[in-house]
């Protein structure tokens, strides 16, 4: 219980460095929250116009939680979930920013590519990645491709047999998925900003 709690808290203390306001903030842009959809993550940083910030956003973002899954499995398959929970937890709810982080997304494939170097190995994360990419080719809806892929990945878990992981991916799911409720919402308007424009 203690190491759990231990691999949850580096995870958290990972997670919760915000990338997208970092980043915007160095390079001397609007403050990324006041912008777009008001998220920390890549895809509103994207509406800045600024390509190679969104990128380095959705990089340090994703590998912040590959970092903390890599260091929690060095002592297991369930050190190493509790380090993706963290890190998830981390993106969506940082201290550092009064709980007010992101939607967890870039942090979530993060750790699925973490977890690709364990027992679950890279089926999860490379069906997340081609669900988004083809959702998001298919669609221009960055949000729309998050919730398929972020839906699919426990249960391609179960399917391979992965209970554990099956089960912490499906609350890290629903987190994101309620962390999505005003893209959903104009998502069934059709008002959701499709990817690179500026709503
Ligand atoms: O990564 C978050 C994405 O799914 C939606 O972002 O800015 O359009 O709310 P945004």
């Amino acid at each position: 219980m203690l190491s759990f709690l231990a691999f949850l808290a580096l995870g958290y203390l990972l997670g919760s460095i915000p990338f997208g306001v970092i980043l915007t903030r160095i390079a001397g842009t609007e403050d990324i929250r006041s912008i777009g959809s008001g998220n920390i993550g890549a895809t509103n940083v994207l509406r800045t116009g600024r390509k190679g910030l969104a990128a380095a956003t959705l990089l340090g973002d994703a590998l912040k939680g590959t970092l903390a899954v890599a260091i929690g499995a060095r002592w297991g398959l369930d050190p190493a979930l509790a380090a993706a929970a963290g890190a998830f937890v981390g993106h969506i709810a940082p201290v550092w920013l009064g709980f007010k982080g992101g939607k967890g997304v870039a942090t979530f494939i993060g750790g699925l590519i973490g977890l690709a170097f364990t027992a679950v190995g890279w089926i999860p994360a490379l069906a997340f990645a081609a669900l988004w990419l083809g959702c998001a080719f298919a669609t221009k809806y960055s949000s729309a491709s998050a919730l398929l892929a972020s839906a699919a990945t426990p249960l391609v878990m179960l399917a391979l047999g992965h209970r554990t992981a099956a089960l912490v991916y499906v609350a890290l799911a629903g987190i994101l998925w309620w962390k999505h409720s005003a893209n959903i919402q104009r998502l069934m308007a059709g008002t959701e900003g499709r990817i690179g424009s500026k709503g």
